[in-house]
């Protein structure tokens, strides 16, 4: 009897025991198979998505070439050659229409995104506000009026989607303009396109897996620059006389400066941001703000966007923007200022053309009765790694996790999220290992940032960078500076980013970020074959750092191309550096003020 019941307890035994086994091996090798499936599965639904978004924008821009086909007659080229002054003084008296206006500039942008690929999105609708503005009585007309106004794709329009690059964001459309868009809407411009930009919008350069690369319009096998480079590239290559950007650590400033165009970073809280895309979870970091600002072909493009937009409308539909409207006295005063000047700000060496053009624009304003003065930016470097960098990646990437989730990620992007994901001892151990084999200190010093672990190292954080504003302000103070002018970019427009390198190059930009002091950028010369000898000339470009010799191997090939500056004000000194910037752009065109 034992036995027989031993036998049938060992059998039970083993088929429990191989039970579990199975049941083991099944769940280890299922579930990952499981997610490995689907997560391929994901990918690729995603990869779909991707192309579908991809082949409606350029099904839209086809479109849009037909359309304009028909209306051949209406196409008048001489409206591109206007001066914004000109164009909405035209505007204005009714000599061009606002249809012809928006005509003409479609096809321009239509002709230069064949060779630059800067265009994401054409609006259709432009056509009807054009002619609904057309029947506006003169005395109800706007002071944008008719202007055609691209818009970088991050800013949001009812109806559509607004990406930032994300495949995840497609086809989520936007339940209203954003506040700004409206305001100029209400002002009369119209709106004809949007534009492209880096996936995310972390980083200079311009290229995502929807809409691809965009090119540099005066070189397509450069960087227009970024985030907002399909806005530099297509005011760059006279495709748009205006645009909108945004900035948070040089977005509209480099692009600007490198397709040859004037910009404005403003003081970040004086437009509205409200119904633009935030990038994730990161639209809720305010210790280094974002904030939109003006492109466009010249300095009274600028000052009649903000003139236009600092209206009873914007603070209206935003109250937290300051009711300041623009200051006419400030911006039309003559009294002489003190400005300081610099051309290394000891993070990296900027090429001979670029400290020529701090020069040249130094000489034009002491003409112009200017009191200029060398100084020295405060801790340059220590507002990127201590400041920016800590608070763009204090989520530890968390907020890009889930738009990463099944998408292609690219280059920078890529290597910012990944590489910040890990813990502190393992960039810290990475950082000291490049830091051996020679890696630029600008580069390893923001790898080595420091882990906001918890709500208190965030308010200390909040506190740093509260002192440091405070720090830099008092130097300003100190010695008596109305402004700065000062490089953008230590190079002129790229091509090779190596491993993202370059990306610790934005200090020059980054630094008015953090303090948030609003800064203009303009074209102050060309790049001439001297310059290109000089920096290839250890004895004129000594390269010491990884960054300096990326810039250095880089700038064989960059003759002609353009040159700009900075101006720097004091917070909510718009008027003032605008003015700075007339003042400068009329010295260096016609010798006079
Ligand atoms: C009207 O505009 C055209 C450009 O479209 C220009 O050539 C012409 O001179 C303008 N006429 C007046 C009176 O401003
Ligand atoms: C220029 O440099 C940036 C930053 O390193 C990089 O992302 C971008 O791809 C470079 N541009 C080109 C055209 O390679
Ligand atoms: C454009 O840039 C490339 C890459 O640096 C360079 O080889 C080429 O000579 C440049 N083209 C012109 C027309 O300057």
């Amino acid at each position: 009897m034992d036995r027989i019941a031993s036998f049938f307890n060992d059998r039970i035994k083993s088929s429990l025991g191989n039970y579990v086994v199975g049941v083991t091996a099944a769940t280890v090798v299922c579930i990952p198979a499981t997610y490995f499936i689907y997560g391929r599965y994901m990918r690729g639904k995603m990869n779909q998505k991707i192309h579908r978004r991809a082949q409606r924008s350029q099904e839209n821009i086809e479109e849009m070439k037909d359309d304009l086909a028909k209306h051949a007659a209406i196409i008048d080229e001489n409206i591109l050659q206007l001066s914004f002054r000109d164009l909405q003084k035209g505007l204005q008296d009714g000599n061009i229409s606002a249809t012809a206006a928006l005509r003409s500039y479609q096809a321009k942008a239509l002709e230069v995104n064949d060779e630059i690929n800067a265009i994401t999105d054409v609006l259709e609708d432009a056509k009807v506000t054009a002619s609904k503005l057309d029947s506006l009585p003169s005395s109800e007309r706007g002071p944008l009026h008719g202007i055609p106004i691209s818009l970088k794709e991050s800013c949001g329009i009812k109806g559509r989607d607004c990406t930032a690059g994300f495949g995840e964001m497609i086809d989520v459309p936007w339940e209203e303009d954003g506040v700004l868009v409206k305001v100029l809407k209400s002002q009369g411009a119209v709106p004809f396109v949007r534009t492209n930009l880096p996936q995310g919008m972390r980083s200079f350069a311009c290229t995502n897996p929807i809409y691809g690369q965009t090119c540099n319009p005066h070189n397509k096998s450069r960087s227009p620059g970024g985030s907002s480079g399909g806005e530099g590239a297509i005011i760059g290559g006279e495709g748009s006389i205006l645009g909108v950007g945004s900035d948070i650590g040089g977005s509209i400033r480099i692009p600007a400066n490198f397709c040859g165009i004037y910009a404005l970073k403003p003081t970040a809280g004086r437009l509205s941001m409200i119904g633009n895309f935030g990038t994730g979870a990161l639209g809720g970091q305010k210790l280094v703000p974002p904030t939109d600002g003006p492109m466009g072909k010249d300095v009274e493009s600028l000052v009649q966007f903000m003139e236009a937009v600092l209206c009873q409308e914007l603070f209206r539909l935003d109250p937290s923007t300051p009711p300041i409207p623009f200051r006419r006295d400030m911006y039309e005063n003559w009294k002489p200022l003190k400005i300081g000047y610099y051309v290394y700000d000891e993070c990296s060496r900027c090429v001979p053309a670029v400290e020529r053009a701090v020069m040249l624009a130094k000489a034009a304003l002491e003409k112009l009765g200017h009191t200029l003065v060398e100084t020295k930016p405060y801790k340059a470097a220590y507002s990127l790694q201590k400041i920016l960098i800590p608070a763009f990646v204090a989520d530890d990437g968390d907020g890009y996790k889930d738009l990463l989730k099944y998408d292609d990620s690219c280059g920078v992007m890529y290597e910012l999220f990944n590489f910040h994901r890990k813990s502190y001892r393992e960039r810290w151990f990475w950082a000291k290992l490049k830091e051996l084999t020679g890696y630029d200190p600008m580069v390893t010093g923001a790898m080595k940032r420091e882990q906001i672990r918890t709500m208190k190292d965030w308010f200390l954080k909040a506190n740093e960078a509260k002192k440091f504003r405070k720090e830099f302000t008092e130097t300003w103070r100190e010695q008596g500076l109305d402004a700065v002018i000062c490089p953008c970019m230590p190079c002129v427009a790229n091509t090779s980013g190596v491993d993202g390198q370059l990306l610790s190059a934005v200090t020059y930009t980054s630094l008015y970020n953090v303090v948030n002091f609003p800064a203009g950028t303009l074209p102050v010369t060309k790049v001439t074959k001297t310059d290109v000898a000089k920096t290839m000339d250890s004895s004129f470009y000594e390269a010491k750092t990884g960054i300096e010799k990326i810039i250095q191997a880089d700038s064989e090939g960059t003759e002609g191309l353009p040159v700009g500056i900075q101006i720097v004000g004091l917070p909510y000194t718009e008027e003032l550096v605008l003015r700075l910037m007339r003042e400068l752009d009329n010295a260096l065109k016609n010798g006079a003020p």
